[in-house]
């Protein structure tokens, strides 16, 4: 069988059509970036640990009455997903001061947000993903003023979710990005939550333990990464 060409190839995740036209296929690739791509590396089983934790929380979520666009695992780096038509907005969830909030603004790092502070940046990478407000998206037509409301809402609920599974591993959930698409009537959470997108500190000494240690050559990344997968989702 010929290798088919993805249908889109993002920075870390290609997606390819499947027979099923009510799916899609999702690998995650080795691949990891920052800085809207400026630093690039490979980084061995990377794709792995990012698709097992997410699997693992998009189970979880959808337990807990969050509908996203998972279906299943094919293989350990393989998600197959419902199509979404993805809206381009990055709906950032922030529980303590961190990253462009405390380069932007007057906040010391490590300052507590209560209640958490939701920040929403458009996605364009060619514009470096600038801070967007609910008029904005209303203006250019992603979502009603309604349908923000209800994505902030549901934001705010995978954060109470995602806080409980954090802690239960010893690690304060700092912040993290989820993005959201369209599948008929309804609105989806979609893309990934992982050490890639969310920002994960130990709750004794602070240290990184997500794409920050990539980012800033904190340390080793696939120890700290196995190290949150293993914590998370269990096994090896
Ligand atoms: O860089 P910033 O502090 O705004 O990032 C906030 C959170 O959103 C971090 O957890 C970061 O990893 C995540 N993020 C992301 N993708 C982006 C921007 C931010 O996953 N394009």
């Amino acid at each position: 069988m010929t290798e088919q060409e993805p249908i889109y190839r993002g920075k870390a995740k290609s997606i390819f059509r499947s027979e099923n036209p009510d799916e899609l296929i999702v690998k995650f690739r080795d691949d990891i970036t920052a800085f809207d791509g400026a630093k690039k590396d490979e980084l061995s089983s990377k794709g792995v640990y990012n698709a097992k934790v997410s699997a693992y929380l998009f189970r979880y979520l959808e337990e807990n009455g969050v509908r996203s666009h998972f279906v299943r695992m094919e293989d350990e780096r393989t998600m197959i997903v419902r199509p979404l038509e993805m809206i381009p907005v990055e709906v950032i969830v922030r529980n303590i001061a961190a990253g462009s909030l405390v380069r932007n603004y007057p906040i010391e790092e490590g300052t507590p947000l209560d209640p958490p502070v939701i920040v929403l940046d458009y996605k364009d990478d060619e514009r470096h993903d600038p801070m967007i407000n609910d008029e904005i998206i209303v203006a250019l037509g992603f979502m009603t003023a309604e349908e923000i409301e209800a994505v902030k809402q549901t934001a705010l609920k995978i954060n109470d979710l995602l806080k409980g599974k954090v802690d239960a591993i010893g690690l304060d959930l700092v912040d993290f990005k989820l993005e959201f698409g369209r599948h008929g009537d309804e609105i989806l959470l979609g893309d990934e939550i992982s050490m890639d997108s969310m920002r994960l500190w130990d709750k004794q000494t602070h240290a990184s333990m997500d794409k920050d240690v990539y980012r800033f050559d904190k340390g080793d990344v696939m120890t700290t990464y196995a190290e949150v997968a293993k914590r998370l989702a269990g096994e090896e």
